[in-house]
């Protein structure tokens, strides 16, 4: 928008406003309130509710403020009997067909539509017609449809498309009988709910959450997801002590995602209260013994005179401490200070996916937020898929594109769905994506790069040639694929392509909520790979908060049967917990009060929305316990918010933090991990070309895109406690009736209990 201001008059007062601005945003940051329906900030207009009229004056009729772009001197009245009148019309106009029996519908109490016919009041309902009947049923394991509820506003198919890239939900029929409905009757699509989230009536609704509880016996708390690295904000809605559901509704909660949550973020959290939540710390007193209840104290003894002994025995360095990337940025700081302080080893790591070393160690500019990858006007994506490991990047890239018409260059091995949105798609053979990096480096490999990845030198050419010539800012995004010596290239590429007019941003594609905070705070020398293949000789001991994930295990299946001593905590029975010999149970997200670090550097909180289930404790506590045990007590009190002041007093860019400078989640504070100077890179590059040079010139490119939902609907320790995700996994089978929840097609363990019925059929 311009920096140009312009005189705008809003019942008899003057504002100074950027010119382009539309008048009900102007309005609304006014404080003068216009009621909408179909207007939504950032979707494409519709225009099509007239709720928002205003009068202007000299032009002849009310106009709807939603499609007015504000104009030099424009003198507006929002409110007056004439205008308030045509509302109240209109308003008659929606509820002709809509049941008025808000007490039985789900949406009751934060609905749009209940509110502003009770705000009004005395309105009057002329039309005594039969409304139309359309029965309440299901679209999809996680939306649920009362299509007599339906405005018609459009905001649901506006998301799905813009947002989603999906457009699975449509308006079909005709006339008063229009209904909002899917292709083919069952929803096959990435089940964000975001249609659900934005619906101001009670049209679409959480399958999962249906009938439950009403929103005015929920406790909202405002927190940050436990999923990808995307960090959403959400509000947590909890009745007692359980956790009922998850929303990003902005009357709750002001984000840097707005209204948006994928499906992880907003239907993943049945793990929370589940049944097999570790309920005591666990003791093994003989190696091949059952793991036996105990008390904490047991607990924590035990496991302290074992690591001591092994200390004793074997040395301090014989121990090693493994930090998950899902945990808060306090129990992490926590554990590290353990390891060093407690043990007195530099043997410690994060079992996570990547490590980020290598980037942050050559960081060349800063990091890109979500807002700025909406406001880029170039996006360069290599490797990874967004859409399925970090939608809400995914989201931006989109909207970047469409609305704001940014340049996207895909640089990928895979067919991935954002390739609709790319200006321009490289196409790599698999595993190539290194010679990538090269070739964006400079132009001097680019016939060695391009004969590797099967591609036009051109193609080269002319990536590098659209961010040469961007004016504004261009976003570097980069995923799983890249060597540590490759990511180091791209955390140097700002110095590559700056330019004037052109700021150059960066944006890593981490696979976990907490991955970058994982690397702030608990970043070593020693991989988890490395530390694993010590078991049993080097290491005799390990204190793992959370679990190994399947990659480390699986290259190192005996590792954890190899050592003395494994001491776990956790929220379930995972893999690694199989092997333990202690267990403590460990409080999930929803249980405690901490940040994580996303992967723009955003700091977010993470509060405690319930009290901690059965009798676990936070990680960073049970830390703190241990230690105290072994004779050294952290001073923290009790509070995770004395951990986080250490963190602010020990770790350089986090410093200064508090935990009330980070309340407000619509203002985000990013931290500002130092850069690196430009540096000379030919060590890196000559190991890049040596590795490409050795590519293989014949594997076969992959052409298939893959599904919707191939990573998003995978069962992990967490998803596989939402029984939905089990009919997801099993391919989301289209139910024979969708008048009752499609749960009944699986079991108690969530397997199917038919085959699914054949596609095609009823609205
Ligand atoms: S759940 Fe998401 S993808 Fe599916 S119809 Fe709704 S908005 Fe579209
Ligand atoms: S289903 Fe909801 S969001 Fe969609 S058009 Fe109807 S009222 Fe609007
Ligand atoms: S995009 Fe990521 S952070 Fe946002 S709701 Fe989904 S999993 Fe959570
Ligand atoms: S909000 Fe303007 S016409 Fe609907």
């Amino acid at each position: 928008m311009s920096t140009e201001l312009i005189k705008v008059t809003i019942n008899a007062k003057d504002f100074q406003v950027p010119k382009g601005s539309r008048l009900i945003d102007v309005c609304r940051e006014n404080a003068f309130d216009i009621p909408s329906f179909c207007y939504y900030a950032d979707l494409a207009l519709q225009a099509s509710c007239r709720m928002c009229l205003v009068r202007i004056e000299k032009m002849p009729k009310l106009q709807t403020s939603c499609t007015i772009i504000c104009t030099d001197g424009m003198v507006v009245t929002t409110q007056s009997e004439e205008i308030e009148k045509a509302q109240r019309s209109m308003l008659e106009f929606l509820l002709a067909n809509h049941p008025l029996d808000c007490p039985v519908c789900d949406r009751g109490g934060e609905c749009e539509l209940q509110e502003l016919t009770f705000d009004w009041g005395n309105l009057e309902e002329r039309f005594t017609e039969k409304k139309n009947y359309h029965p309440e049923k299901y679209l999809s394991p996680m939306v649920a449809n009362d299509p007599q509820r339906c405005i018609l506003c459009k905001r649901c198919t506006r998301v799905c498309d813009e947002w989603m890239g999906e457009d699975a939900i449509e308006a079909g029929n005709r006339g008063s009988n229009t209904v909002i409905g899917t292709y083919g009757g069952w929803l096959n699509c990435s089940e964000c709910g975001n249609c659900i989230e934005v619906c101001p009536t009670g049209t679409l609704l959480d399958g999962t959450y249906r009938h439950q509880a009403r929103p005015w016996e929920l406790t909202q708390t405002i927190s940050t997801c436990t999923y990808c690295s995307d960090g959403c904000q959400m509000s947590l809605g909890s009745r007692a002590d359980e956790l009922m559901r998850i929303v990003a509704r902005d009357r709750y909660v002001n984000g840097l995602n707005g209204e948006f949550l994928c499906i992880k973020g907003r239907f993943g959290h049945p793990f929370v209260n589940h049944e097999k939540r570790l309920r005591t710390p666990l003791i093994r007193y003989q190696k091949g013994g059952k793991l036996i209840p105990a008390t904490w104290d047991e607990a924590i003894r035990f496991a302290a005179q074992r690591l001591d002994a092994i200390a004793e025995a074997n040395g301090r360095d014989s121990i090693a401490v493994i930090g998950s990337p899902r945990i808060t940025n306090e129990a992490l700081y926590s554990l590290k200070k353990f390891a060093t302080e407690v043990v007195g080893t530099e043997n410690y790591a994060i079992a996570d996916a990547f490590s980020l070393t290598a980037f942050f160690d050559n960081l060349g500019g800063p990091l890109a937020t979500h807002r700025d990858i909406r406001h880029a006007k170039t996006i360069v994506l290599i490797g990874g898929e967004p859409e399925e490991l970090q939608p809400l990047t995914g989201k931006q890239i989109r909207q970047a594109v469409r609305n704001g018409g940014a340049k996207f260059i895909l640089i990928n091995s895979v067919r991935i769905r954002l390739r609709e949105q790319a200006s321009q798609f490289i196409h790599l053979r698999p595993g190539t994506e290194d010679a990538a990096v090269l070739a964006l480096f400079n132009g001097d490999d680019d016939s060695l790069a391009a004969q590797k990845l099967g591609i036009d030198t051109n193609e080269l050419e002319t990536a590098r040639k659209t961010i040469k010539e961007t004016q504004g800012e261009v976003v570097i995004m980069f995923g799983a694929e890249l060597s540590s010596k490759a990511q180091a290239v791209v955390a140097q590429l700002p110095y590559v392509f700056a330019g004037e007019g052109r700021r150059l941003l960066l944006h890593p594609l981490p696979l976990f909520n907490n991955s970058v905070g994982a690397h702030d705070m608990m970043d070593g020398d020693k991989s988890v790979f490395e530390l694993l293949d010590g078991a049993g000789e080097s290491i005799r001991a390990m204190y793992v908060a959370g679990s190994f994930l399947p990659m480390h295990m699986r290259q190192n299946e005996d590792a954890l049967r190899r050592l003395d001593l494994l001491i776990v905590q956790e929220l379930f029975e995972t893999e690694t917990v199989a092997f333990a010999d202690v267990v403590f149970p460990a409080a999930s997200f929803a249980e405690v009060d901490g940040t994580f670090t996303n992967n723009d550097a955003l700091v977010q909180r993470v509060r405690k929305s319930i009290e901690p289930v059965h009798q676990s404790k936070p990680d960073w506590m049970i830390t703190a316990q241990l230690a105290k045990e072994l004779g050294i007590d952290f001073g923290f009190e009790m509070s995770a918010s004395a951990v986080f002041r250490e963190i602010a007093e020990r770790i350089p860019f986090y410093a200064n933090l508090r935990y009330p400078q980070l309340k407000d989640e619509s203002k985000p504070v990013q931290v500002k991990h130092a850069l690196a100077p430009q540096r000379d890179l030919s060590n890196e590059i000559d190991a890049i070309r040596s590795v490409v040079e050795g590519m293989d010139e014949s594997s076969r490119k992959i052409e298939e895109t893959p599904l919707v939902g191939h990573e998003l609907f995978k069962l992990g320790t967490l998803t596989d406690k939402v029984p939905q995700f089990h009919l997801l996994a099993a391919g989301n089978p289209k139910p024979e009736t969708f008048r009752i929840s499609p749960l009944y097609q699986i079991t108690i363990d969530g397997n199917l209990k038919r085959e699914p019925a054949a596609a095609g059929g009823m609205l």
